[in-house]
């Protein structure tokens, strides 16, 4: 490359940049900037081949084509598996203290679910039966009556209701709320691990990188409370083979819950009619004051 190639290649990125200049919101200037300097970074650092940017257009345009406005959102899938959704978490939860760690809110989730009653099973398929319950606080510990508790999970077969016509409507997804000292009580089974999809451009991706699609089994939450940061959050069962290797880097070691295995009864599991043997798992939300 000669000098005046260097040059040439500069005042593009330059007048690109510059392009900007006016935005009247300082934000989107600033953001777009930074976009602009660092892509151009990147196609200058790897001298991007006519063929590979045009590539690059194709796999774009296949994730959008893929979305589907209802469960299917390959952006999203996209932004996950490349990390940027948890260094986007992270940055917006430096500061949490001693709150609960939060982690990938991913593409599945479905708003207006079913309200459940505390103890209610949310599971209509089959599979190990298990009561997961605790509490939620606040970071001094006093309890949190009121919130709510947003949760779903895949059924055995790895699917997400809603994403598997076979299931019935919420199945494995419900609100919950917590009582008056803040306890709360989840029927359900298990969770199992599961692959993302992989039918999609994000799906080649990972396979052109010898990467695999799997997600340690997990249980989503959302919780929300007035007063309170949202906390978008998971419950990974502590013994998944996957936990290493999540494609979404999601896992946190504070998020992981054993299912212990119950030959008797609780005080809670009688009255709600679970048989033996089953599995537990318990855990103890702590929110942060907005
Ligand atoms: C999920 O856990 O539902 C999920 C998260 C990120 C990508 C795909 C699925
Ligand atoms: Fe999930």
């Amino acid at each position: 490359m000669t000098d005046q190639d260097n040059v040439i290649e500069s005042l593009i990125s330059e007048q690109t940049v510059n392009s900007f200049n006016g935005a009247p919101d300082a934000r989107y200037k600033q953001i777009m900037q930074s976009l602009v300097r660092h892509l151009h970074a990147f196609v200058s650092d790897v001298e991007l081949t006519e063929r590979e940017w045009f590539e690059g257009i194709r796999f774009l345009t296949e994730t959008g084509q893929t979305c589907d406005g209802l469960v299917r959102q390959e952006f999203i899938l996209l932004s996950d598996t490349l990390g940027v959704s948890m260094l986007v978490d992270a940055i917006n939860h430096r500061h949490s203290a001693n709150a609960t760690e939060t982690t990938v809110f991913g593409p599945f989730y479905i708003e207006g679910m079913p309200d459940r009653e505390y103890g209610e099973n949310m599971a209509f398929t089959a599979g190990e039966a298990a009561l997961v319950r605790g509490r939620v606080v606040n970071t001094h510990g006093d309890a949190l009556a009121g919130a709510v508790l947003d949760v779903w999970q895949t059924a055995e077969n790895g699917m997400y209701s809603g994403q598997d016509s076979t299931q019935p409507f919420g199945n494995l997804r419900g609100r919950y709320r917590t009582d008056a000292d803040g306890y709360f009580a989840i029927r359900t089974i298990v969770p199992v691990c599961y692959p993302i999809p992989t039918d999609g451009p994000v799906g080649r991706m990972l396979n052109t990188a010898n990467r695999h699609p799997w997600r340690p089994a997990h249980l989503h939450f959302m919780i929300q409370r007035p007063g309170y940061r949202k906390l978008v959050t998971h419950l990974f069962n502590h013994d998944d083979p996957y936990l290493d290797s999540d494609a979404v880097f999601g896992v946190k070691q504070s998020l992981q819950v054993i299912y212990e295995h119950r030959v008797t009864h609780d005080d809670l599991s009688e009255s709600l009619g679970l048989e033996l043997p089953f599995k537990r798992a318990c855990y103890e939300f702590v929110m942060e004051a907005e």
